[in-house]
């Protein structure tokens, strides 16, 4: 029987997405209450053989605007560098475990000599796993798909940082451009097989149905990194339509969260003529159906990345205790891209409010924050970063003495050998941005803390937050909820911090990266399965 329009609506607006989001929540609390023993452990190897088993060595195509390897060249002197990105840290182990093709934006200075006339080369530089192809993009291109569209259009947009996102045509019509010149760049690539293409983030949100176009056939998943806005927040992009339809080129589309999944799945639903499957997460529309689920990111096992011995991690500390002129003073780390939704400059407050209220703290910890530059042509960014340097001017100013600077700001792209060694000596880690799908550096604190003792403070607003009930969760906005936090992190008891952590490594170390890539590839399986199914019905 078919329901009376009004009973539709309610059902299909109200109902439906209020049960996807009591699911949700029961998620949510069977996640963080469970315990968690490391029974299930997935690692390279065992992805490799699962990405063999199912895809009988067909080649996996990843596509990133971030390339995992830059080379750049200063004075003569050639360099290759791995980027401070979330991204770039999650992918690069499953390429290696998949030997497959990556193709990315060639952003180096140096990194056209160091690629052959395809823009290919071989990489990890040191033991060559998997093909990176650069795609080459003028000034122009870079300037309104990358700095306008994506950074200054959809990072506003999609996080909660009250900064406006600006909507400007020419920088559409590059982001179209540049989706375009990927599309051609993946399907020249694709060869006589089904391909299996991968999709990442904001930057792409066009490319499944481009790539969708030339190749029918082609399996296409997109992992969205940051948080999916709610329906209010999104209707107000002039090409929400387009960016939609984009996106449902793809057969499966990926969040850190099942709230960003509803989000998207009900931002759809008010937007265009689909149909929603809530039971499924699925989007039904004219071409097919295209899921939306949650994959929450991990990270890599440090003891995979060639971190150095004990021995040599104590002589670091030494060595940086005495180029910082650090004394005895207990160590607070935050390492971060210098973003305005990192919360930085409340972090900032968070110390000065701590300072105020306990002082005989002054001289006893010292905050060290790790910041690499990011975004620098974009205002905004800039401005940021001069206002980060007035900030720990005038805590330090206020609150220094003669000998001592409670906030050491070391701004640097760091390598990952030395944000280790920052989170090794670290006794407490602060994470506090104001809005952020995920977050890895909580969870690679976390898994760099070998001896279980230290602490952990969390903003409420990451996705990690979801899986680390563990951490001291603040409001980053509540700079004297954050003060007491700190307060907290110093002074808790070591039995308190080894329970904490305890839990979280634990669940870090099942839920590590490969596991994140085997569920991502399970769902490129079944959807290789499902394609030459019927397309579902399309809609009202
Ligand atoms: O995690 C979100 C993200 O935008 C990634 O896509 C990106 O690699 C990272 O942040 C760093 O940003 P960018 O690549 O713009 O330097």
């Amino acid at each position: 029987m078919k329901l009376p329009s009004r009973f539709q609506y309610v059902t299909e607006s109200i109902l439906k997405p209020l049960t996807a989001r009591l699911r949700s929540v029961k998620e949510t609390i069977t996640e963080t209450t469970e315990p968690r023993p490391v029974h299930d452990l997935w690692t390279a190897e065992r992805l490799k053989a699962f990405a063999a088993a199912h895809f009988q060595n067909r080649r996996l195509i990843v596509v990133s605007n971030r390339e995992p390897y830059t080379h750049t060249k200063e004075r003569g002197a050639r360099r290759v560098s791995t980027p401070p990105s979330g991204l770039v840290t999650a992918l690069d182990p499953i390429l290696r475990a998949t030997s497959g093709l990556w193709v990315a934006h060639g952003s180096g200075n140096a990194d056209r000599e160091t690629a052959d006339a395809e823009g290919k080369l071989m990489v990890p530089p040191e033991h060559h796993c998997y093909t990176l192809k650069r795609v080459w993009l003028t000034k122009e291109e870079e300037a309104g798909y990358y700095y306008g569209f994506s950074n200054e259009t959809l990072w506003p947009l999609c996080h909660l940082t009250h900064n406006r996102p600006f909507f400007l045509e020419r920088d559409w019509l590059a982001y179209q451009q540049v989706n375009r010149k990927f599309a051609d760049a993946i399907v020249a690539e694709c060869g006589e097989d089904r391909p299996l293409v991968l999709v990442q983030d904001y930057h792409f949100t066009l490319l499944p149905q481009m790539i969708r176009e030339q190749r029918p056939d082609a399996v296409i998943g997109l992992f969205w990194h940051i948080p999916w806005p709610t329906v209010e927040i999104f209707q107000i992009c002039p090409w929400k339509e387009a960016i939609l339809l984009g996106m449902l080129g793809a057969d499966f589309l990926g969040f850190h969260l099942q709230s960003y999944a509803n989000n998207f799945l009900t931002t759809v639903n008010q937007m265009l003529p689909v149909r929603i499957d809530w039971d499924r997460s699925a989007t039904l529309h004219e071409h097919g159906t295209t899921l939306a689920k949650p994959f929450p990111i991990s990270i890599q096992p440090w003891s995979e990345r060639g971190v150095p011995s004990e021995t040599e991690l104590q002589e670091r500390a030494l060595a940086y205790r005495k180029e910082l002129e650090l004394g005895e003073e207990r160590l607070v780390v935050s390492v971060d891209r210098l973003d305005y939704t990192k919360g930085i400059p409340e972090r900032l407050q968070a110390i000065d409010r701590f300072l105020e209220k306990y002082p005989h703290y002054v001289g006893k910890v010292r905050f060290i924050q790790l910041g690499a530059p990011s975004r620098i042509h974009i205002p905004r960014y800039r401005d940021l970063v001069m206002q980060i340097e007035r900030l720990t001017d005038e805590v330090n100013w206020k609150h220094g003495t003669a000998d001592w600077k409670p906030v050491l700001l070391l701004k640097a792209q760091h390598d990952p050998m030395a944000v280790y060694g920052f989170l090794h000596m670290a006794d407490v880690c602060i994470v506090s941005p104001l809005h952020d799908g995920m977050n890895l550096v909580a969870k690679e604190y976390v898994a760099a803390r070998e001896s279980n003792e230290g602490a952990l403070i969390l903003s409420a607003f990451t996705g990690v937050a979801r899986e680390f009930q563990e951490a001291l969760l603040i409001n980053p906005y509540d700079s004297q909820g954050f003060a007491e936090a700190i307060r907290q992190a110093l002074e808790m008891p070591p039995e308190e911090q080894q329970r904490r952590l305890a839990r979280m490594k634990a669940h870090v170390a099942e839920y590590n990266v490969y596991r994140w890539a085997a569920d991502l590839l399970n769902e490129i399986a079944r959807a290789a399965e499902a394609i030459h199914q019927a397309p579902a019905a399309a809609t009202s």
